[in-house]
């Protein structure tokens, strides 16, 4: 079992380039499965996430390989249509594989992804809007039996009850080869989906309104292969800024994705850091001390302020100046990281989906566990802002979501290192 060791307290400085999303780069890689020929995806991340989506596409007969941050796809053979449980139980959105294995074939078996460290995630949109779309779907033993009797789904009128990300994802990915046309109301914004959408027209899908909540998708034949380029990540962009204005320091971040950090940033800026943004740059010199966020930071679906980003801002406010309350509203069980913060000195009261942070002069080190990936991050951040030595195991959460993130610390003079098998 592996774990990081890191002696707090000193200062970060210098330039990241940041890793291409995770949150593109798999709902993408389930994209390629619909195309005819051979997709190239550059500025994939190398993550454990990333090559468990890899391992999906290998197993139904796409030939996916991975090397310096480049996947190559090429899906011209489906031999199988069931997803193994092992395989979908190591990362919860391969559910996504579900509307991209239905356009390709007309059939899937997947498992249900059940509850994970978040909480309980059901899929019940995702269900509701396939079955409006003509997919056959049962459940037998434990697995999700997917089958649209006509071989091809037909476009439908749909209104998401919430804009969930994952469920526009899959409706997406079955409308492009569907009959006819495929409307989606209350669709989620996030920027991913966007970049799903760019992947796809590039491929030869017609997509409209992508970025707003009503998405319009015209089938199509068939999708050929293209070269893209996955966006870069927001969330690890709102990472390593939460780190530095915690460990106080100077940070350039470059191929940044300014606009849709921007939520992010704006309350990031209230702790009294400066930053300062360019075409692809954001740049951060840290308050001496953070000022509490006055505001209640509230978690929204995009354009709202990020859940993603909840745990580590949340760990950079831990030794600000004042009380900042958060308030979670995507996921029921995103607060599991306060603990470990408590252990290292912050004092955080969890009141169903609020936190209240009270801010202390300063944290300590402490033996804590990632118990998830961005709550993981946050104890991260945490660790390198407190006064001596931490260890934090559990870190394969946070390899689920950071490239390399000992070298990115390391790089801006951060002590972290990486110890075990
Ligand atoms: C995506 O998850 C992201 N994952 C998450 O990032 C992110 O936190 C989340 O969107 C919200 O932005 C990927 O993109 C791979 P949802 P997803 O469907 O698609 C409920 C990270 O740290 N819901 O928008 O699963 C659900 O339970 C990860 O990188 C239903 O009730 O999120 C949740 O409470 C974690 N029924 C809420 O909606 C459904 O059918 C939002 O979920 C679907 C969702």
């Amino acid at each position: 079992m592996q774990k990081f060791v890191i002696r707090g307290g000193r200062s970060l400085s210098g330039e990241l380039r940041l890793q291409g999303s995770k949150n593109s780069a798999l709902p993408i890689m389930a994209a390629a499965l619909l195309c005819r020929d051979e997709c190239v995806l550059r500025d994939c991340p190398a993550l454990t996430d990333i090559y468990a989506a890899a391992r999906i596409l290998n197993f139904t007969g796409c030939k996916c390989t991975f090397s310096d941050n480049t996947a190559v796809i090429d899906p011209k053979e489906i031999v199988r249509t069931d997803i193994p449980e092992s395989l979908m139980h190591e990362m919860r959105s391969s559910i996504i594989f579900m509307g991209a294995m239905l356009g390709r074939t007309g059939e899937c078996v997947v498992s249900v992804p059940g509850g994970c460290e978040l909480g309980p995630r059901p899929i019940d949109m995702h269900i509701a809007a396939l079955e409006k779309m003509g997919v056959d779907i049962s459940s037998e033993g434990g697995r999700i039996v997917c089958r649209i009797p006509k071989r091809k789904a037909h476009g439908a009128k749909l209104t998401l009850a919430f804009p969930s990300v994952g469920a526009t994802e899959n409706i997406i990915l079955c409308a492009v080869t569907a009959d006819g046309e495929t409307v989606i109301n209350n669709a989620a914004r996030e920027p991913e989906i966007c970049d799903l959408c760019g992947f796809l027209r590039k491929c030869g899908a017609r997509i409209q309104g992508d970025g707003e909540s009503r998405i319009t998708v015209r089938g199509v034949e068939e999708l050929h292969g293209c070269e893209y380029t996955v966006m870069p990540d927001r969330i690890a962009a709102a990472t390593y800024l939460s780190m530095v204005a915690a460990a106080k320091g100077e940070l350039i971040l470059t191929n940044a994705c300014v606009p849709e950090t921007e939520p992010f940033l704006s309350v990031l800026e209230q702790t009294g850091c400066s930053i300062y943004t360019g075409k692809d740059k954001i740049y951060l010199r840290s308050a001496a001390r953070l000022r509490a966020v006055r505001e209640r930071i509230r978690t929204m679906p995009h354009p709202g302020f990020p859940t993603d980003a909840q745990a580590v801002l949340m760990a950079a406010l831990t030794a600000a100046e004042g009380t900042s309350v958060f308030e979670e509203n995507i996921f029921d069980c995103r607060y599991r990281h306060t603990d470990a913060l408590v252990k290292m000195g912050a004092d955080i009261q969890v009141l169903g989906k609020v936190a209240i942070v009270k801010g202390v002069k300063r944290l300590h080190g402490a033996s804590v566990e990632a118990t998830d990936l961005r709550g993981g991050a946050a104890m991260v951040a945490a660790a390198l802002s407190a006064e001596g030595i931490s260890e934090v195991t559990g870190i394969s959460h946070i390899d689920r979501g950071y490239e390399r993130i000992e070298d990115a610390v390391g790089a801006l003079g951060g002590d972290l290192k990486r110890f075990g098998e």
